[in-house]
């Protein structure tokens, strides 16, 4: 056990050395972790990296500890050496380290200075990436819930109390690993300064509080840098932090340097993260990137000594209630991170692995690579039921009343469930029930009958009622799913953020009220109210209408002879969480497209293993059983997510085009104005042909100007039409122009005939001054179009 220096210094002695000294500190950590090497160096120099004062190219893989199990650390950083990478890049997620205000946690799972030292251990450098902020598509970008107690902060921003978390936060970080810098002999070579902060706004005296509250941390001989994109990062650059660029495989490299090398022609390159797959979001297809593309820019990057950090190497899983969301809008993301990376979620060496380690193969000094390590091979479980239930409604904790509607942060509860209750009034005729605002996927009773779904993630709100008695009891269950974690939107309170009405048409008048007098019951997500449970055997419970055993908690045991991985089978089951052994193993929904979940061998024991699932739907199969391979790609939804009805056809006749011009050749960003402001809630680009002549018409991103020239804010927009999109195998919809991701394009399906349409539905008449436009990131700037129309109308345009 590594000596915790807090316990041994009083707070002002651990101030004033910190702020002074701090590698003096830690340099006397227990275990002794290089202490003997000294005075290392990692620098900018002229056009290179010198480490040790020698030209150096990073090539990194990013590995996050928290989502690889910890007996499997060292395992998955020989398998990123065997491929050829010389540093692992990491982020700390704040909200697992302190997960309650004051209460750190560096163990386990969290223990990130065994994580470094691991990394050194194994020959690899490491690159440090404390936050605040991460994104990460990890749970509210890695910000802990309980900031959002103070209901007025500022995230991000130089609010006070943020600014005093975030200080204490890193200097945790620090008083860990601090001494592990190259000047103190360690391995990390740069630590990062916020985190594409060019995406959420522009703030310089925000950055340089960060920067200077990392420099008090960790000594001013550290290396800082920024990460951001080409086309914002100039926005917040402070001049004394190296800048390096985030872009996914398939880029044209040249293009997302120029700014950057005009700027400072000097500089070292580097992509810091190189994006080799993508996430996956419940209800959408998984996500996949051409092996081709990644090997493309990479041997592209080394050939110009361009060093980089694939992001992901290995994604690894989001354990329990971790996932994120992304937004606009609301897009919970699933609990496998597999991210199509080389190595896979369980640890696999894929296709896209060899073709890597073949490719880094010739940038090795002409050395040979390490050879790659034993993988675990997944086995099969037999399949098994489970023995019994607790029905949640019968096992409800002490509720807590209250006149008004309270966030799940009002009344202390960071994740799971909860459930209002009020009385309803009498509701001859039904009437319409809204929920201001629902986060996450919310589930309707009255008198204990199930009435509906309102799911957030569908921009849904509001559900028609049966009529009702006077007095009829009202239960609205909530499930808070991911916090999001990237936009401005990360503010995102879960339960209902404001009140609840009943809207009744009644003899020709419309009455609506605003339901009040709760008592609210907090569903924590914690394995304390799962055991506080009352359990009865699965078989006295009969299915309801749907084919379904009740909402509730359930509990089984499974048995295996030689623990190893496997994949737990969900397809049976509703929407949940899973506990194996007391480990959090993650998120299930039937919806897809990942319907097993990861089980690391490590955390199975020979003999019995103890399953719980807390089913907030319902089963059709209490069962499950263990599968070789996962199932990540099973979308089970009704319908693929287009924009388009069946036989509707936009019609644009009459209507006249406020601009029609010709965008040009080429990557980055085009601009737009129209002649006269125009107004309106309804815009249509119309593409009328492509530039390469094929039939494809894609946009990667797409803002109006307002009437000083300025982006219009893309949160309130939705898509009303586009005539064509590629959603059967990927995830090209159109909505993927305003989803602030420039890697992320609408592509209409490859063959259908121009012109294309798509119509914005603004949310609310906004005056438009001009428009902005980026097609795809590839150098052969595929579905490029040429020349368009842009319609505005104060009503929706005719389909
Ligand atoms: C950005 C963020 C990362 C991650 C990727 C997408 O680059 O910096 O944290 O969210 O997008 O996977």
């Amino acid at each position: 056990m590594k000596l915790n220096l807090k316990s041994l210094l009083t707070a002002s002695a651990i101030a004033f050395i910190t702020l002074s000294m701090s590698h003096t500190i830690t340099a006397s950590k227990a275990d002794g972790m290089n202490t003997e090497k000294k005075n290392g160096s990692f620098k900018a120099g002229n056009g290179t990296f010198l480490l040790n004062g020698e030209p150096y190219v990073v090539k990194a893989a990013e590995l996050h500890y928290p989502r690889i199990p910890r007996p499997y650390w060292d395992q998955r950083i020989k398998l990123c050496k065997a491929l050829g990478m010389n540093t692992i890049c990491l982020y700390t997620f704040w909200n697992s380290h302190e997960p309650r205000e004051g209460a750190f946690d560096f163990s386990g799972q969290n223990d990130l200075r065994e994580f470094i030292k691991l990394c050194d251990a194994n020959g690899m450098k490491v690159i440090l990436r404390p936050g605040p902020y991460v994104c990460a598509e990890w749970e509210m970008g890695g910000l802990p819930w309980w900031l959002l107690k103070k209901k007025d902060i500022k995230l991000r921003e130089n609010d006070p109390y943020f600014l005093e978390r975030v200080d204490i936060f890193q200097k945790a970080v620090a008083d860990e690993v601090g001494d592990l810098t190259v000047a103190d002999g360690g391995p990390i070579i740069m630590v990062q300064v916020e985190n594409e902060y060019g995406s959420y706004g522009t703030d310089k005296p925000y950055v340089a509080n960060i920067r200077d509250m990392l420099r008090k941390n960790f000594g001013d001989d550290v290396t800082l840098f920024q990460c951001d994109w080409s086309s914002n990062f100039t926005k917040n650059g402070l001049d004394d932090l190296i800048w390096t660029m985030n872009f996914g495989t398939g880029a044209n490299i040249d293009q997302q340097f120029r700014k950057l090398k005009e700027l400072r022609p000097e500089s070292p390159l580097m992509c810091s993260e190189f994006w080799s797959g993508w996430f996956d979001k419940w209800g959408a297809n998984h996500e996949t990137r051409p092996s081709a593309d990644m090997i493309k820019g990479i041997d592209e990057m080394l050939s110009k000594g361009i060093s980089f950090s694939l992001y992901m190497t290995h994604g690894g899983t989001n354990w329990g209630h971790w996932a994120g969301a992304n937004s606009p809008g609301y897009a919970p993301d699933v609990t496998s991170y597999d991210y199509d990376a080389p190595i896979s979620e369980s640890g696999q060496v894929t296709p896209k692995y060899m073709d890597l380690r073949n490719t880094l193969a010739k940038y090795n000094d002409g050395k040979k690579l390490p050879a790659i390590p034993a993988t675990i091979k997944p086995v099969e479980v037999k399949e098994f039921r489970f023995e019994t239930v607790a029905p949640l409604f019968a096992n409800l904790p002490e509720g807590k009343k209250s006149r008004d509607i309270k966030t799940m942060e009002e009344l202390d509860q960071g994740f799971g469930s909860i459930l209002y209750r009020t009385t309803l009034p009498e509701l001859k005729d039904g009437g319409l029930l809204t929920v201001n605002e629902p986060h996450d996927y919310v589930q309707v009773f009255v008198d204990d009958r199930y009435v509906g779904t309102i799911d957030r993630r569908l921009g849904e709100k509001s559900l028609m009622f049966p009529s009702c008695r006077k007095d009829a009891r009202l239960d609205i269950l909530v499930e808070a799913m991911g916090r999001i974690n990237f936009g401005r939107a990360i503010k995102d309170f879960k339960g209902i953020t404001e009140n609840v009405t009943v809207t009744e048409d009644r003899n020709g008048y419309t009455f609506t009220c605003d339901l009040k007098n709760w008592e609210i019951f907090n569903l924590e997500d914690t394995p304390d109210f799962y055991e506080s449970m009352e359990y009865l055997p699965v078989g006295a419970f009969t299915k309801d209408a749907d084919g379904r055993l009740p909402r509730g908690v359930y509990k089984g045991t499974f048995s295996v002879n030689k623990p190893s991985d496997t994949f737990l089978n969900f397809e049976t089951w509703g929407k949940g969480l899973v506990y194996v052994n007391g480990h959090p193993i993650g998120r299930i929904w039937e919806i897809g497209p990942q319907q097993t979940l990861y089980m690391p061998g490590c955390w199975l024991r020979k003999g019995e293993n103890e399953i719980m699932v807390f089913d907030i739907i319902g089963p059709k199969e209490a069962k499950s059983e263990g599968l070789k391979t996962p199932m990540i790609d099973n979308l089970n939804i009704r319908k693929p997510v287009i924009h388009r009805e069946d036989g509707e056809n936009l019609d644009l006749s009459g209507e006249r085009s406020i601009l029609s011009a010709s965008f040009e050749t080429g990557n980055g960003w085009q601009e737009f104005k129209f002649d006269a402001p125009a107004e309106g809630r309804w815009v249509c680009l119309e593409a009328v042909n492509s530039i390469d002549g094929e039939e494809v018409a894609s946009i990667a991103e797409l803002y109006l100007l307002d009437e000083d020239g300025n982006r219009i804010s893309r949160e309130s927009w939705t898509v009303f039409y586009a005539d064509s999109e590629e959603t059967k195998r990927s995830n090209h919809a159109a909505d993927k122009i305003f989803d602030l991701q420039e890697s992320t394009y609408w592509s209409t399906k490859k063959g259908d005939p121009f012109p294309h349409s798509v119509v914005i539905d603004l949310g609310s008449d906004k005056k438009i001054s001009g428009i902005q436009y980026l097609p795809r990131m590839e150098s052969e700037v595929p579905g490029a179009i040429k020349d368009f129309n842009v319609y505005v109308s104060d009503s929706p345009f005719r389909k």
